[in-house]
């Protein structure tokens, strides 16, 4: 059984458990898809205020859904559509505080308002990108930026 209990004071010290949180979850284990799974309960349950959390996979070009916690998603998005895709063709995290703003969102839950994409790359090469939403406006800030930055590095290695 894995029982995490971070309870951090601060966002910095909050990401940094979460991140050596993720790093045992997956230590050791190759498969992709079971450390995606892990990693998007895991995200879930730590970060308050979210209603989306998990991974769309770059499959010969294209995103493809993967392991998530939340309402069922789109299954495929194109580099270069959405937050995702923005994501995917820039290799550059991508923080929207009110998705009605961004030109071409793709609205998969109505719910949702603010968005964070962080692409996962590896040796200069997309792997995944980490999508969380929110129906809270601008619930991701600078701060979770870099903490999932730093979680990408960490799934980097995993997926
Ligand atoms: N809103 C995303 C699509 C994925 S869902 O949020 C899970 C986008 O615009 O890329």
């Amino acid at each position: 059984m894995y029982d995490f209990k971070i309870a951090a004071a601060d966002k910095a010290t909050l990401y940094r458990d979460l991140a050596s949180a993720l790093e045992g979850l997956v230590a050791g284990e190759p498969d992709p898809v079971a450390n995606m799974a892990n990693a998007a309960a895991l995200i879930w349950e730590t970060l308050p205020g979210l209603n989306w959390a998990g991974f769309y996979r770059n499959i010969s070009g294209e995103l493809v859904l993967g392991p998530f916690q939340g309402r069922p998603a789109c299954i495929r998005i194109k580099f270069g559509e959405g937050v995702c895709g923005a994501a995917a063709a820039s290799l550059e995290p991508q923080r929207v505080d009110d998705v009605d703003q961004f030109p071409g969102h793709i609205a998969c839950d109505a719910a949702s308002v603010s968005e964070l994409v962080v692409p996962i790359v590896r040796d200069g090469e997309l792997v995944a990108v980490l999508d969380l939403d929110s129906p809270a406006r601008a619930r991701f800030d600078a701060d979770d930026e870099a903490g999932c930055v730093a979680l990408a590095k960490v799934l980097a290695r995993a997926l």
